[in-house]
């Protein structure tokens, strides 16, 4: 792959876990596993293993980890971490990717050189060994750091994936590039959210947009505030009033040569760079955690980096507009009029529901491009928190069976999502007296009539929206993911650009 990965590649190798050789060991261990579940482990380690079991010291509950001296003469490994997988029924994808980050995170820390990550689990293991690769390679991440003295984080430990078994090598060896690259775009779109509202305004994130996208073959055009105005987007410049920084549209295209001109995926990402609400203001409490707003955006540009990256079949358009939602002396006002590039107009009721504005005007673009399928993706409301708190996205879309198919994808990247209703019933919360609708349907199903509002611009194709307000922000650290932006979706939009589009649709 040409300058595909940024870091050292993941080494392969296939078989037992007695000849891997590395410092560290990996090796996941399932609840139910019997004693004996990998070959010559207690000896290995002069009987320790086997007397955590006993003593219920290590009970292979997820994320618990042993470290155990490998004291037997035939293992090649100097140590072995067995990390708790939870039940063996469960183990898929996600599960090894958990491990395998949670078990890089500690390894990490102890300084450990050279760490082989033992693949186990149900299902297709070129699957398996992707997830690994994601996992230790989102281990990989270091949050960024401001502090003038913080010692430089410790060099990242070079992985091996291990595996038992016949198995396909030239798969397994795809599978790993796959996941390196994945795991590598979900750590840039995490660097991005996680940079403050001051570093990252709307000119700088196209800037590092740019070249994330545009350095691996990516065509990016970024419009400024007059070709925004010529492009009569209303929504997007309206929230932007309020800004001395002024508003910018990322687009993005990924045309391979010979891909057939249709299917056409349009992805759309939110890309507040900051959120104080605009005149709505917010209150104060938490309010700096509003610099992701801009995570839906990250995603979706760095999504068209790792669909360039790995040849992704199909057309894809990405599409961010950029802004901050500032309250000020030109700031758009509660009860002002908006027209969308559509032509569609909007009652601004509380200019605190800016994402769904700048979203409208986005996803017509997108339409304008030649996009027959669209996905969209946004911190959009806090009643998603509500309704799926923070280990799952919300989805909204149609028709069913394109919301479905979404749904499957990402939770195979690891991205868990669960689908909502948007019955048209909805729409009479955003009844206006004087524009076409409001931009604001009051509190019940918060995040269902913010969801209908943008199905107002998709011009009636096959659409789904994904409410990340939840997931693209981890409050407290857990054992496989430090405390800050997520990374989420990044994987999704781009193994999205690998499914089977349905052409037609009926709704
Ligand atoms: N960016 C916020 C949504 C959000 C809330 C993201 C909490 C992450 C955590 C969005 O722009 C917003 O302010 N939504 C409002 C909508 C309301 C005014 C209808 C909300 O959810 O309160
Ligand atoms: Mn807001
Ligand atoms: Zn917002």
């Amino acid at each position: 792959m040409p300058e595909a990965t940024s870091s050292p590649a993941v080494a392969l190798v296939t078989g037992s876990p007695a000849s891997i050789d590395a410092d560290l060991l990996v090796v996941p261990w399932f609840e139910d596993d019997p004693r004996s579940a990998i070959d010559g482990l207690d000896a290995a380690t002069g009987g320790e293993v086997g007397r955590a079991l006993t003593s219920g010291e290590f009970q292979g509950k997820a994320f618990e980890m042993l470290f155990v001296p490998i004291t037997g003469g035939s293992w090649r490994a100097k140590r072995v971490a067995i990390v708790g997988a939870g039940r063996r029924g469960a183990a898929d994808g996600d599960v090894m990717r958990k491990v395998a980050s949670a078990a890089g995170h500690a390894a990490r820390q102890k300084r450990i050189g050279r760490v082989a990550i033992f693949v186990r689990g149900g299902g297709d293991a070129a699957e398996l060994a992707q997830a690994a690769v994601e996992g230790v390679t989102l281990a990989e991440f270091h949050g960024g750091s401001y502090k003038t003295k913080d010692p430089a984080p410790a060099a990242a430990p070079q992985w091996t994936i291990a595996i038992d078994g016949s198995v396909d090598s030239a798969a397994l060896q795809r599978a790993v590039d796959r996941g390196r690259v994945l795991g590598e775009c979900s750590n840039l779109a995490r660097e991005l959210a996680n940079e403050p509202g001051n570093t990252l305004t709307p000119r700088e994130f196209a800037m590092r947009a740019t070249k994330l996208a545009a350095d691996v073959g990516v065509a990016v055009e970024i419009l400024d505030e007059k070709q925004i105005a010529e492009l009569g987007m209303g929504l997007l410049l309206g929230v932007a009033r309020g800004s001395s920084e002024p508003p910018r549209l990322m687009v993005f295209r990924h045309e391979p040569p010979g891909a057939p001109k249709t299917p056409v995926l349009g992805l759309v990402g939110k890309g507040i760079t900051f959120d104080t609400g605009g005149i709505s203001i917010k209150p104060a409490d938490g309010m700096e955690r509003m610099k992701d707003d801009m995570a839906g955006g990250a995603a979706v540009a760095c999504a068209m980096r790792a669909i360039a990256l790995l040849n992704a079949p199909i057309r894809v358009i990405g599409v961010v507009p950029t802004t901050e939602n500032m309250p000020g002396g030109r700031a758009i006002k509660p009860g002002d009029i908006l027209k969308s590039a559509e032509g569609k107009t909007v009652e601004v009721i509380n200019t605190d529901a800016e994402g769904r504005l700048i979203l409208g005007d986005g996803l017509w673009y997108a339409r304008q491009l030649g996009a027959t399928h669209l996905i969209d993706v946004a911190t959009l409301t806090g009643a998603v928190i509500v309704a799926l708190g923070k280990f799952t996205s919300g989805l909204f879309g149609t028709p069913a069976a394109f919301v479905e198919q979404v749904r499957a994808v990402a939770n195979r990247a690891g991205d868990r999502s669960w689908p909502m209703p948007t019955y048209d019933d909805y729409m009479e919360q955003l009844k206006s007296e004087i524009a076409d609708f409001t931009n604001t349907g009051g509190r019940a199903a918060g995040s269902i009539t913010a969801a209908l509002f943008l199905k107002e611009f998709t011009g009636g194709l096959p659409w789904v929206h994904m409410d990340i307000a939840g997931t693209a922000w981890a409050d407290e650290a857990r054992p496989f993911m430090p405390k800050g932006a997520t990374g989420v979706a990044v994987r999704t939009l781009a193994s999205l650009a690998f499914e089977k589009l349905e052409e037609k649709t009926e709704n």
